[in-house]
């Protein structure tokens, strides 16, 4: 569990669930700080931590498929959608240099 500051202020939370060198994304920002682009922000941070020192080679999060703000921060972050059917599956891969 990360806590998520945003201007030193403690915004809301990123977990990240670990197996086989795949992690699990899910976030919650409290209500205040919603919609300012922050959601992405956490995640791009969290993708820096879990494809730099954690080494993970994959991060997917499962939202509901009417949860249209978490699927639009989701995908601005980068991840893509891999199944359509509820729950949305998401993923996004390690870019190998
Ligand atoms: C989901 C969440 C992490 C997104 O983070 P955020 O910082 O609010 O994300 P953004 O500021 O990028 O805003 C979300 C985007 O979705 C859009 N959006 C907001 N409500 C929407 C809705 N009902 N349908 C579609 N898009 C919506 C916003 O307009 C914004 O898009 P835009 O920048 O192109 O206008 C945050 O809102 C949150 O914590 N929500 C409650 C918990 C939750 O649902 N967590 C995800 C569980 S999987």
């Amino acid at each position: 569990m990360y806590i998520v500051l945003a201007d030193g202020h403690e915004a809301g939370v990123v977990r990240l669930d670990v197996a086989d060198a795949i992690g699990t994304v899910s976030i919650y920002l409290s209500p205040a700080w919603r919609g300012r682009g922050i959601g992405p922000s956490a995640l791009a941070a969290l993708e820096s931590i879990a494809f730099g020192p954690l080494g993970l080679r994959r991060i997917e999060a499962r939202v509901k498929a009417d949860n249209g703000a978490s699927l639009a921060a989701f995908q601005k972050a980068g991840f893509i959608a891999v199944a359509s059917k509820p729950p949305v599956s998401l993923m996004k891969v390690r870019r190998e240099d």
